[in-house]
């Protein structure tokens, strides 16, 4: 082992209810009832069919030049890595193509310790997010390589040495294709800029840790930024207390397929 890296711990003003999310996984008391549940994140995380994602992508914005990629609250990079991965292997020969019509992916989440994890390109891998990748891509090593360092994130629920995770180090072609920033997602919505419909917002499993009426708020926000035909992508986590189907509609968003709308 040639390196050990600590992820400094800042957790900024957020506090239990509005939740920052310290690490990959974890659990927390989220509400004055003491309901207890866990956070976490992962590669190609089941809640959406990421082959049917990457073919929808192309095929919906196939006569725009240009796409505008936003993701709200990436956590350790998983989530970029997943789509970058599914656009490319939609796209087959014209993988160069779309590398450059739709990246790099702007990803701002709160938490700066998961920042630090996702900007190392370092990322601990589990048996169960092999055999994603092996779901979703022909040869994982084509985005990942082996490295003997080892991404530790302070306060993770199940540290890497008890857990059965490997670090592995994300290839250019993940890295040079995201840029983390630190924000939040309620503020930074309100400067998103879409010029012609060509923006796609992926604000997955974040949402479902708000207050309703902080995630309705949220939802008016985008629809308000948003024009015809750019697409805003939820993931399963948002909709377990809050009808999030509803609400997309409400203010103006189909549902072009499960966890994906398009704004009207
Ligand atoms: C459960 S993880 C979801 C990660 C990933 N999107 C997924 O679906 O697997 C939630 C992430 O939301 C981030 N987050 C929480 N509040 C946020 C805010 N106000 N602005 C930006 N990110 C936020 C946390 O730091 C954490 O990384």
């Amino acid at each position: 082992m040639n390196r050990i890296m600590y992820i400094d711990t800042n957790y900024g003003q957020f506090n239990r209810k509005n939740v920052a999310f310290k690490a990959n996984r974890r659990t927390y008391e989220q509400d004055a009832n003491d309901v207890s549940m866990g956070c976490y994140t992962g590669l190609f995380r089941s809640d959406i069919n990421w082959r049917m994602l990457g073919s929808y992508i192309l095929n919906h914005f196939k006569n725009k030049d240009k796409i505008n990629m936003v993701m709200f609250a990436p956590s350790d990079g998983s989530e970029a890595y997943s789509t970058i991965i599914s656009l490319i292997e939609a796209a087959g020969d014209k993988k160069n193509q779309v590398l450059k019509k739709f990246f790099p992916i702007k990803a701002y989440d709160y938490d700066r310790e998961i920042l630090r994890a996702a900007k190392s390109g370092l990322i601990n891998l589990e048996q169960t997010d092999r055999m994603a990748m092996q779901m979703n891509c022909k040869d994982y090593q084509d985005y990942f390589a082996e490295t003997d360092n080892v991404l530790y994130i302070v306060n993770e629920e199940i540290s890497p040495a008890s857990r059965n995770t490997t670090t592995m180090k994300a290839k250019r072609v993940l890295t040079d294709n995201v840029s983390f920033f630190q924000a939040d997602m309620f503020l930074k919505v309100k400067e998103l800029k879409d010029d012609d419909g060509n923006t796609i917002l992926m604000c997955r499993n974040a949402l479902g840790y708000f207050e309703n009426d902080k995630i309705e708020k949220f939802i008016k926000d985008v629809s308000a930024k948003l024009k015809s035909g750019s697409l805003f992508i939820v993931g399963a986590h948002d909709s377990v207390l809050f009808d999030v189907d509803s609400c997309l509609k409400k203010y103006g968003f189909e549902k072009v397929m499960d966890k994906v709308y398009k704004k009207t």
